[in-house]
Protein backbone atom coordinates (compact mmCIF):
# COMPACT_ATOMS: atom_id res chain seq x y z
CA UNK A 1 0.00 0.00 0.00
CA UNK A 2 1.01 3.65 -0.88
CA UNK A 3 0.97 5.91 1.95
CA UNK A 4 -1.81 8.48 1.05
CA UNK A 5 0.18 11.72 -0.41
CA UNK A 6 -1.96 14.91 -0.59
CA UNK A 7 -4.50 13.77 -2.92
CA UNK A 8 -5.30 11.01 -0.69
CA UNK A 9 -8.65 12.21 0.42
CA UNK A 10 -9.97 12.64 -2.61
CA UNK A 11 -8.84 9.83 -3.83
CA UNK A 12 -10.66 7.54 -1.36
CA UNK A 13 -13.74 9.80 -1.86
CA UNK A 14 -13.62 8.66 -5.19
CA UNK A 15 -13.46 5.81 -4.18
CA UNK A 16 -15.99 5.28 -2.18
CA UNK A 17 -18.26 6.92 -4.76
CA UNK A 18 -17.10 4.12 -7.25
CA UNK A 19 -18.13 1.78 -4.40
CA UNK A 20 -21.72 3.56 -3.93
CA UNK A 21 -22.02 3.48 -8.03
CA UNK A 22 -21.23 -0.80 -8.02
CA UNK A 23 -23.32 -1.23 -5.04
CA UNK A 24 -26.54 1.07 -6.61
CA UNK A 25 -25.71 -1.34 -9.64
CA UNK A 26 -25.77 -4.46 -7.39
CA UNK A 27 -29.55 -3.53 -5.78
CA UNK A 28 -30.38 -2.59 -9.12
CA UNK A 29 -29.24 -6.10 -10.46
CA UNK A 30 -30.88 -8.21 -7.05
CA UNK A 31 -34.33 -6.32 -7.79
CA UNK A 32 -35.85 -9.91 -8.05
CA UNK A 33 -36.67 -11.94 -4.97
CA UNK A 34 -33.76 -10.25 -3.16
CA UNK A 35 -35.53 -7.16 -2.04
CA UNK A 36 -34.66 -4.76 0.94
CA UNK A 37 -31.31 -2.56 -1.23
CA UNK A 38 -31.93 1.01 0.31
CA UNK A 39 -35.17 2.65 1.74
CA UNK A 40 -38.34 1.80 0.37
CA UNK A 41 -36.67 -1.24 -1.68
CA UNK A 42 -38.52 -4.15 0.21
CA UNK A 43 -41.54 -3.91 -2.32
CA UNK A 44 -38.88 -4.18 -5.15
CA UNK A 45 -39.25 -8.04 -4.76
CA UNK A 46 -43.02 -7.71 -5.52
CA UNK A 47 -44.89 -10.08 -5.79
CA UNK A 48 -42.70 -12.62 -4.24
CA UNK A 49 -42.11 -16.21 -6.12
CA UNK A 50 -44.63 -17.85 -3.41
CA UNK A 51 -47.56 -16.18 -5.06
CA UNK A 52 -47.11 -18.06 -8.27
CA UNK A 53 -50.11 -19.94 -9.29
CA UNK A 54 -52.33 -17.62 -7.14
CA UNK A 55 -53.99 -14.95 -7.38
CA UNK A 56 -53.60 -12.44 -4.47
CA UNK A 57 -56.04 -9.75 -5.30
CA UNK A 58 -58.48 -12.81 -5.25
CA UNK A 59 -57.23 -14.14 -1.97
CA UNK A 60 -57.73 -10.82 -0.52
CA UNK A 61 -61.33 -10.66 -1.45
CA UNK A 62 -61.81 -13.79 0.15
CA UNK A 63 -60.53 -13.34 3.22
CA UNK A 64 -63.32 -10.81 3.90
CA UNK A 65 -65.91 -13.53 2.14
CA UNK A 66 -64.56 -16.50 4.66
CA UNK A 67 -64.56 -14.16 7.88
CA UNK A 68 -60.62 -14.53 8.79
CA UNK A 69 -61.51 -10.33 9.38
CA UNK A 70 -63.27 -11.39 12.59
CA UNK A 71 -60.41 -12.98 14.19
CA UNK A 72 -57.28 -11.18 12.71
CA UNK A 73 -56.03 -8.18 12.02
CA UNK A 74 -54.34 -8.59 8.33
CA UNK A 75 -53.05 -5.30 6.60
CA UNK A 76 -54.89 -4.12 3.72
CA UNK A 77 -57.96 -5.89 4.33
CA UNK A 78 -60.66 -3.26 4.91
CA UNK A 79 -62.13 -4.19 8.51
CA UNK A 80 -59.62 -6.68 9.50
CA UNK A 81 -59.12 -6.07 13.09
CA UNK A 82 -59.99 -9.40 14.91
CA UNK A 83 -57.61 -9.99 17.88
CA UNK A 84 -58.88 -13.05 18.53
CA UNK A 85 -56.49 -15.12 16.23
CA UNK A 86 -52.49 -13.23 16.06
CA UNK A 87 -52.11 -10.37 13.82
CA UNK A 88 -50.82 -11.64 10.03
CA UNK A 89 -48.73 -8.66 9.63
CA UNK A 90 -45.61 -9.56 7.43
CA UNK A 91 -46.89 -12.52 7.23
CA UNK A 92 -44.32 -13.58 4.46
CA UNK A 93 -42.01 -13.28 6.59
CA UNK A 94 -42.58 -15.52 9.57
CA UNK A 95 -40.83 -18.55 9.48
CA UNK A 96 -43.57 -20.55 11.27
CA UNK A 97 -47.52 -20.79 11.04
CA UNK A 98 -48.83 -21.30 14.30
CA UNK A 99 -46.20 -22.36 15.80
CA UNK A 100 -45.67 -25.93 14.52
CA UNK A 101 -44.98 -25.78 10.46
CA UNK A 102 -42.40 -24.47 8.46
CA UNK A 103 -44.02 -21.29 7.21
CA UNK A 104 -44.02 -22.07 2.72
CA UNK A 105 -46.90 -22.02 -0.15
CA UNK A 106 -47.83 -25.59 0.53
CA UNK A 107 -48.32 -25.83 4.51
CA UNK A 108 -50.03 -22.57 4.45
CA UNK A 109 -52.90 -23.78 1.98
CA UNK A 110 -52.74 -26.66 4.20
CA UNK A 111 -53.13 -24.75 7.33
CA UNK A 112 -55.89 -22.63 5.98
CA UNK A 113 -57.70 -25.84 4.67
CA UNK A 114 -57.34 -27.99 7.69
CA UNK A 115 -55.90 -25.51 10.90
CA UNK A 116 -57.85 -28.77 13.01
CA UNK A 117 -55.89 -31.10 11.41
CA UNK A 118 -52.80 -29.41 12.35
CA UNK A 119 -53.67 -28.11 15.96
CA UNK A 120 -56.10 -30.20 16.94
CA UNK A 121 -58.52 -27.68 19.34
CA UNK A 122 -56.80 -24.85 18.46
CA UNK A 123 -59.64 -21.83 18.31
CA UNK A 124 -59.25 -21.63 14.19
CA UNK A 125 -62.28 -23.43 12.78
CA UNK A 126 -62.38 -25.23 9.43
CA UNK A 127 -63.89 -22.75 7.24
CA UNK A 128 -63.81 -25.23 4.51
CA UNK A 129 -61.40 -23.09 2.32
CA UNK A 130 -61.64 -25.15 -1.04
CA UNK A 131 -58.23 -25.96 -2.35
CA UNK A 132 -58.39 -23.15 -5.43
CA UNK A 133 -59.13 -21.03 -2.64
CA UNK A 134 -57.06 -21.47 -0.24
CA UNK A 135 -54.40 -21.04 -3.02
CA UNK A 136 -55.06 -17.38 -3.60
CA UNK A 137 -55.33 -16.84 0.24
CA UNK A 138 -51.83 -18.02 0.34
CA UNK A 139 -50.38 -15.84 -2.46
CA UNK A 140 -52.09 -12.62 -0.69
CA UNK A 141 -50.48 -13.79 2.75
CA UNK A 142 -47.15 -14.25 1.10
CA UNK A 143 -47.18 -10.64 -0.32
CA UNK A 144 -47.45 -9.48 3.11
CA UNK A 145 -44.11 -8.44 4.11
C1 LIG B 1 -62.63 -17.94 15.02
C2 LIG B 1 -61.40 -17.22 14.83
C3 LIG B 1 -60.57 -17.45 13.57
C4 LIG B 1 -60.98 -17.39 12.27
C5 LIG B 1 -62.37 -17.14 11.72
C6 LIG B 1 -59.79 -17.56 11.47
N1 LIG B 1 -58.70 -17.74 12.27
FE1 LIG B 1 -56.77 -17.96 11.66
N2 LIG B 1 -56.21 -18.29 13.56
C7 LIG B 1 -57.03 -18.21 14.67
C8 LIG B 1 -56.26 -18.58 15.84
C9 LIG B 1 -56.77 -18.62 17.28
C10 LIG B 1 -54.96 -18.90 15.40
C11 LIG B 1 -53.78 -19.37 16.24
C12 LIG B 1 -53.74 -20.88 16.14
C13 LIG B 1 -52.55 -21.50 16.82
O1 LIG B 1 -51.51 -20.84 16.95
O2 LIG B 1 -52.65 -22.67 17.21
C14 LIG B 1 -54.98 -18.69 13.96
C15 LIG B 1 -53.86 -18.84 13.15
C16 LIG B 1 -53.80 -18.47 11.84
C17 LIG B 1 -52.63 -18.40 11.06
C18 LIG B 1 -51.22 -18.69 11.57
C19 LIG B 1 -50.80 -17.44 12.33
C20 LIG B 1 -49.44 -17.47 12.94
O3 LIG B 1 -49.07 -16.44 13.54
O4 LIG B 1 -48.72 -18.45 12.83
C21 LIG B 1 -52.97 -17.97 9.81
C22 LIG B 1 -52.06 -17.73 8.64
C23 LIG B 1 -54.39 -17.80 9.82
N3 LIG B 1 -54.87 -18.10 11.06
C24 LIG B 1 -55.12 -17.38 8.72
C25 LIG B 1 -56.51 -17.34 8.71
C26 LIG B 1 -57.29 -17.10 7.52
C27 LIG B 1 -56.73 -16.77 6.16
C28 LIG B 1 -58.59 -17.21 7.89
C29 LIG B 1 -59.79 -17.16 7.00
C30 LIG B 1 -59.83 -18.16 5.95
C31 LIG B 1 -58.62 -17.45 9.33
N4 LIG B 1 -57.34 -17.53 9.78
C32 LIG B 1 -59.77 -17.54 10.08
C33 LIG B 1 -58.34 -17.84 14.68
C34 LIG B 1 -59.14 -17.69 13.57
Amino acid sequence: MRPAGPAGPGARRAEALAALAALAALCALAAGPLAGCGAGGGRSGFPPPEVQGGDPERGQRLISVYGCSSCHTIPGVQGAEGTVGPPLTAFGRRSYIAGVLQNNAPNLRRWLRDPQGVVPGNAMPNLGVTEEDARDITAYLFTLR
